[in-house]
Parts: C-alpha cells; sequence; structure tokens
C-alpha cells in the first residue's frame, strides 16, 4: 500500500519544485507592473494548474481564503489528480507570498508551499498571528512568547555569548509595532524592518549570512503555519498566538475549533509529522534570487526541504520552455 509518508519520500520532493517554480515565473511577469491584483491572479492559476497535474488526493488547509472569498485555491478545495485513490495531502499554500512586494519590484517575493499528511497542519483562521522565531542551536525554552521582547532578546544574547545591542532582530515595518520598535531600541539592538514578506523574515533567522538573530511581531497567521513548517525542515524555535482584533475575528476562530484564543502554538503544533516545504523566488531576496529572463531561458532559484530527513536541496532551474507558456 502506498502511504502518505512515503509518497512525500518518493516523489513529491521535486514535485514540489515544479509547482512553485509555475507560480513564480507567472508572478515575475507582473514585477514592478503595480498590480498586486493581477501578480498574485497569475501566481495562484498556475500554481492551481501545477498542483492538479500531481497524482495526489491534495486538500488545501491554506490557501487564498474561505470559499466564498477565493474562487481558486480557497480553504477546502481538492486538488491533484488522484482523487479518492492517492495518498491523502494536506497543502499550505501562499502562490505569491509579497503581492505588493511585487507590484512594487521589491526584495524577497516568494511563491510558497507546504505539504503534510492529512492533519499535520494547523489550519489556521486568516488573523494576524505572534511570531517570534530564532535559528537552530540555541537551546530549548531560550525564547518564549509570554515573555517581554527584551527578555528574549537579552536571553538569545546571553545563549550566544554577545550582548543584546548585538542583537539584530527582524520586524514587519507597521505602526502595530511602534511599542515593540521602542522597546527594542531601548535595548539598542539592530532592527532590519521589512516593508512585507514575513515568511522569508522567519527563515532569515535560520541562515547565518543574513545576520539576523531573531524574528518578533505580528503577521498573516497562514504565513506563520508556512514559515513553521519551513523551520521543522531547518530547524530552528518558533512560537505562534493567533490575535483576535475583534468578534467577526474571534467568530472564526470558533469556526476553525480554536477554543482557546491565547494559546501559544509551537512548532510541532503549526506543522507536525513529515513536512516538506518548498519555495520559488520571485524578486531576488534573502533566501533566493528571483526569476530572471534571457533570450531563450528563463532561471528560476527554488528551495526544497523535507522534516524527516532534514534534507535542504537547492534546485537551480534553467527553463528552455517556460513553465505555463
Ligand atoms: P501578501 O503577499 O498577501 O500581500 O502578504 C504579505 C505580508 O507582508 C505577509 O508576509 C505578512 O504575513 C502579512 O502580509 C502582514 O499583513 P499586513 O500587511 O496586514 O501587515
Amino acid at each position: 500500500m502506498v502511504t502518505a509518508s512515503h509518497v512525500l519520500d518518493r516523489v513529491l520532493v521535486l514535485e514540489m519544485v515544479r509547482v512553485t517554480e509555475a507560480a513564480a515565473v507567472a508572478a515575475s511577469r507582473l514585477i514592478g507592473r503595480g498590480d498586486e491584483k493581477a501578480a498574485d491572479h497569475a501566481a495562484v492559476e498556475a500554481m492551481r494548474e501545477a498542483l492538479n497535474q500531481l497524482e495526489l488526493d491534495g486538500t488545501v488547509v491554506i490557501g487564498e481564503g474561505e470559499r466564498d472569498e477565493a474562487p481558486m485555491l480557497f480553504i477546502g478545495e481538492k486538488v491533484g489528480q488522484a482523487q479518492g485513490t492517492g495518498p491523502r495531502i494536506d497543502i499550505a499554500l501562499d502562490p505569491l507570498e509579497g503581492t505588493t512586494i511585487t507590484a512594487k519590484a521589491g526584495p524577497n517575493a516568494l511563491a510558497v508551499l507546504a505539504i503534510a499528511e492529512e492533519g499535520g497542519l494547523l489550519n489556521a483562521p486568516d488573523v494576524y498571528m505572534e511570531k517570534l522565531a530564532i535559528g537552530p542551536g540555541y537551546p530549548k525554552g531560550t525564547v518564549d512568547l509570554n515573555r517581554s521582547a527584551s527578555d528574549n532578546v537579552r536571553s538569545v544574547a546571553a545563549a550566544k555569548g554577545v550582548d543584546p545591542s548585538d542583537i539584530i532582530v527582524c520586524v514587519l515595518d507597521r505602526p502595530r509595532h511602534e511599542k515593540l520598535i521602542a522597546e527594542l531600541r531601548s535595548l539598542g539592538c539592530g532592527i532590519q524592518l521589512i516593508p512585507d514578506g514575513d515568511v522569508a523574515g522567519v527563515i532569515a533567522v535560520t541562515d547565518p549570512d543574513t545576520t539576523v538573530d531573531i524574528y518578533m511581531g505580528q503577521g498573516g497567521a497562514p504565513e506563520g503555519v508556512l514559515a513553521a513548517a519551513a523551520l521543522r525542515c531547518v530547524g530552528g524555535q518558533f512560537q505562534g498566538r493567533l490575535v483576535f482584533r475583534n468578534d467577526d475575528e474571534r467568530a472564526r476562530a470558533a469556526k476553525w475549533g480554536v477554543t482557546d484564543l491565547d494559546r501559544v502554538y509551537h512548532l510541532n503544533e503549526l506543522a507536525k509529522g513529515d513536512v516538506i516545504f518548498a519555495a520559488t523566488g520571485v524578486t531576488d531576496g534573502s533566501l533566493l534570487a528571483g526569476v530572471k529572463r534571457k533570450k531563450g531561458s528563463t532561471s528560476t532559484d527554488s528551495v526544497v526541504m523535507r522534516a524527516s530527513t532534514g534534507t535542504v536541496r537547492w534546485v537551480r532551474g534553467e527553463h528552455r520552455h517556460e513553465p505555463g507558456r
């Protein structure tokens, strides 16, 4: 019998890259065109088409929104050619993570996907999530979302053997982070303010080349699950708490079965079991290069990683026939 983990292992690892490549290439035609919706739409269509070519019985658990909000890749949509016969796979996706970045030709836009065996990914409502992430190599419990930002910075600094003022924290540049930024400034930390794209922001903590030590602040909960899937593969610590700003959002929580509104989710509660994470760069960024077109070919830069083995593959594609054309 073909079990889901067998298929995750044998077939789907590289297939996932085809899917994110297709979305990234489609979105890349809209880089710098000032049209976020068109870029997102192109990526969604391409990702959906690529997913539907795969031999799996897939269900989108994190997607473009609820069924009445999103015509394609909505939460609950079934994808894949082997409905009822193939392995049952849950899929979290963001065909274009960084719509505004793409429209403005900024850095770090990605096409992103994570898959797990059925039930392996938190079905997060589309609300904000308070996020806290550090890279691999720190003792368990070095950071804790229930502690203050200052305490977490001091703890990471102590574990790293440096002064808190040597720590660099990545934060989304938003008015809601004014207090957090002031607190970090008072410690003398370096703050890398990013305009968008916190999946790449979180993953940056795992890469010594980026010099980012900690990710902090509120971003999308779906992006939190995707980032957690990546950290399950490469190591690091991640904690997330859903943020409900009004009754409508609290009602969403109930709909998704979230009863403890203050719960802190750890890595294994966001993405458990065997997980594969794949991303392709749309624009150049800290993790991946963007799509480049030259005469006769298009190049893509992707990464695919798997939690059960910790294997990370960097995949450079040279496409004579551009995916989707
Ligand atoms: P989109 O690609 O949907 O535009 O998301 C970009 C992003 O910056 C995410 O990386 C982040 O989690 C979220 O938006 C933050 O939301 P907001 O822009 O409302 O602060």
